[in-house]
């Protein structure tokens, strides 16, 4: 009996000497952060499964009462770094023990018109042993033109800069903070996360090592003008005009999509796997074709209203811009528009950015919103948020990796631009299908929506979703970790099984996989198995 009590004693022993190890370290490099231009504003040492309050939160960032779970005993700094003499952004660092770091960093971006800390990835990031990083981007906020209004270097900051300086302090400070360089430097975001990671590997490609980009806002202009150009497609915001389509009206616009389209991919599940294969004609829709009755019914303008709403986006001078919204998606864009009977987009980055970076104009509404709106953006680029990004060059030629996934039910950001992008890239850097594959991998997930939840097997570790399924942390099922097999084991994912779970609660009960495929491969039913089984999912070109 006096042995195992005796090396318990010795274990617990240890166990506190490296607990004070690391208590010790965060309590002395929080006092003086290593991190140039920089200011602390707290530093504490964490348990594994302990809850923290994040009080500061805004409330478009899910404040005051935002609470995030430890997932690694960890020290914590959250810290300011100046980036120009009017603007600095916030970030944070949360750094797994060095027992169990994994020798890695994880570098995180935002999503929308960006302001807040994308906890979810972090939380995954350390609960893998990653020493895991966010930014607030320069400003607080999710929602909000204020902190932009006549303020060029927050606009730099959320434009083109955050993530570069996110990437150069994740390094020192995981240097200073276990006395050994990361062995890589990887980065996970969704939507404008997706955005700012392309963005970074076009302008500095040498901080990440491998990227993971979900559902990328790839040409960031217009895929939120696309939402003012749309909504006046569609009659906004003349509530009364006979070509407004009422929010109502959408649903069964959508069901009718799904009705005809559905099974043409060999499975009527409620999922049109490739939306972007398909045209729908809505004057099948038209009031006396008893399709849909008379309270729901197109009339004529309404007719030629969501025809326009599913057509591409041309700029002033007659180039397509932006392509076609997906059929099959939800429509909030087309749909979410009114308040109280009064024209209001519940969209409400187009106002907060044209108003704030775009026009410095704390009156300017969408109401009016053109073309020509557009290509006054495009032609002062705030923040040269916009950027080539198709030349991916230099992040090629490097070596880096780069892993992107976009639903196909994308209701914010049509999953065609990924496409688009890709085709771009490779023709840019005129490579083959074998080069491209070697550094860029883009996979679809039919039946998912903007980054996650949707009728599709969705759940493949996105980025921005928390937690990841404990039992399924493998390169077959988990985006983050196959991206760490490819550019540290050099094993190319040639497919990532999606999972999907009773009531969409990750980890609980498995309902459905499906094995998906490298761009522009495609996955197929193989007519046999049940479509329920990964296994029964192949890919043809
Ligand atoms: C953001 O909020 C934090 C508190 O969480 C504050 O310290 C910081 O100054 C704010 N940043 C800006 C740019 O307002
Ligand atoms: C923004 O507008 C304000 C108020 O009209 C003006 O004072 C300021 O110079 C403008 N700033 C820029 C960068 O245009
Ligand atoms: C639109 O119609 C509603 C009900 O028919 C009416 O109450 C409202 O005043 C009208 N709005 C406009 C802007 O004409
Ligand atoms: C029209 O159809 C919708 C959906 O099926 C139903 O909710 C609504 O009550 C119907 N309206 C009329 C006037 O029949
Ligand atoms: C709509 O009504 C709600 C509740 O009365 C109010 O809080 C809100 O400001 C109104 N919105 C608009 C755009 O008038
Ligand atoms: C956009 O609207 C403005 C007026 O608000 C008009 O001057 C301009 O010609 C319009 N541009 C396009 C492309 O329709
Ligand atoms: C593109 O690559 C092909 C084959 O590698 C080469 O023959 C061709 O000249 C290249 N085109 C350009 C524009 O560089
Ligand atoms: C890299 O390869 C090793 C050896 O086969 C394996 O144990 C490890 O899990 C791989 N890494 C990842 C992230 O899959
Ligand atoms: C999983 O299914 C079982 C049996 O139907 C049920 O009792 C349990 O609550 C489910 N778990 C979750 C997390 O939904």
């Amino acid at each position: 009996m006096s042995l195992p009590t005796l090396s318990f004693a010795v274990f617990l022993g240890v166990a506190v000497r490296l607990a004070a190890c690391s208590v010790d370290k965060c309590a002395s490099l929080g006092a003086q952060i290593p991190v140039p231009n920089s200011t602390i504003l707290m530093y504490n040492y964490l348990l594994n499964g302990t809850t923290i309050d994040l009080p500061g939160t805004v409330e478009s960032c899910g404040g005051p009462n935002l609470k995030a779970n430890v997932t690694a005993d960890l020290c914590r700094f959250v810290f300011t770094v100046t980036t120009s003499p009017s603007s600095e952004i916030q970030l944070e660092a949360w750094l797994p023990d060095s027992k169990t770091w994994n020798g890695r960093i994880l570098a995180t971006g935002n999503g929308g018109i960006g302001g807040c800390i994308d906890y979810a990835t972090m939380q995954n990031g350390a609960g893998l042993g990653f020493a895991s990083f966010g930014t607030n981007s320069g400003h607080n906020g999710s929602v909000g033109y204020e902190f932009f209004l006549d303020q060029p270097e927050v606009i730099n900051d959320f434009g083109h800069r955050s993530i570069h300086v996110e990437a150069e302090v994740s390094k020192e400070l995981a240097h200073q903070y276990y006395g050994a360089r990361a062995t890589k430097t990887y980065y996970a975001g969704c939507s404008t996360g997706g955005h700012q990671g392309f963005q970074n590997a076009h302008l500095h490609p040498k901080d990440f090592d491998g990227m993971l980009l979900g559902s990328p806002g790839i040409d960031w202009f217009r895929v939120v003008a696309s939402k003012g150009i749309i909504a006046r497609r569609i009659g906004w915001p003349h509530l009364n005009s006979s070509a407004y389509v009422r929010p109502e009206q959408w649903p069964a616009i959508v069901e009718a999509q799904i009705r005809e389209l559905d099974s043409l991919d060999g499975v009527t599940d409620g999922i049109i796997d490739e939306p972007t294969k398909h045209r729908f004609n809505p004057e099948s829709l038209v009031c006396g074709t008893d399709l849909l009755n008379s309270s729901l019914c197109l009339s004529p303008q309404q007719v030629e209203s969501v025809r326009r709403a599913y057509e591409p986006i041309v700029s002033a001078s007659g180039q397509i811009v932006y392509p076609a919204f997906e059929l099959g998606s939800r429509t909030d864009v087309f749909s979410e528009n009114q308040e109280n009977g009064t024209a209001k987009l519940s969209y409400t980055i187009i106002e907060d950015f044209w108003r704030g970076a775009v026009f410095n104009n704390t009156y300017w509404t969408p109401e009016n919103f053109n073309e020509s709106d557009i290509d006054f953006a495009v032609s002062i680029n705030p923040g040269r948020i916009n950027t080539a990004e198709k030349d991916l060059s230099s992040f090629y030629h490097r070596g880096g990796k780069i892993i992107t996934y976009h639903g196909r039910n994308d209701e914010a950001v049509t999953s065609a631009l990924s496409e688009q992008f890709f085709t771009g890239v490779q023709a840019t850097l005129n490579l083959t299908l074998q080069d491209m594959h070697s550094f860029y991998r883009l996979f679809f997930l039919p039946g998912m929506r903007h980054c996650s939840g949707g009728l599709g097997a969705w759940s493949i570790g996105n980025a921005q979703k928390y937690p990841y399924d404990k039992t399924l942390l493998d390169s077959t099922h988990n985006a983050l970790i196959a991206l760490v097999n490819w550019v540290e084991n050099g094993t190319a994912p040639e497919t990532i099984v999606g999972t999907k779970y009773e009531n969409d609660l990750i980890g609980g009960n498995i309902t459905a996989q499906r094995t998906y495929c490298s761009y522009p491969m495609v996955s197929r039913w193989d007519g046999i198995g049940d479509a329920n089984l990964a296994t029964s999912w192949e890919c043809v070109l």
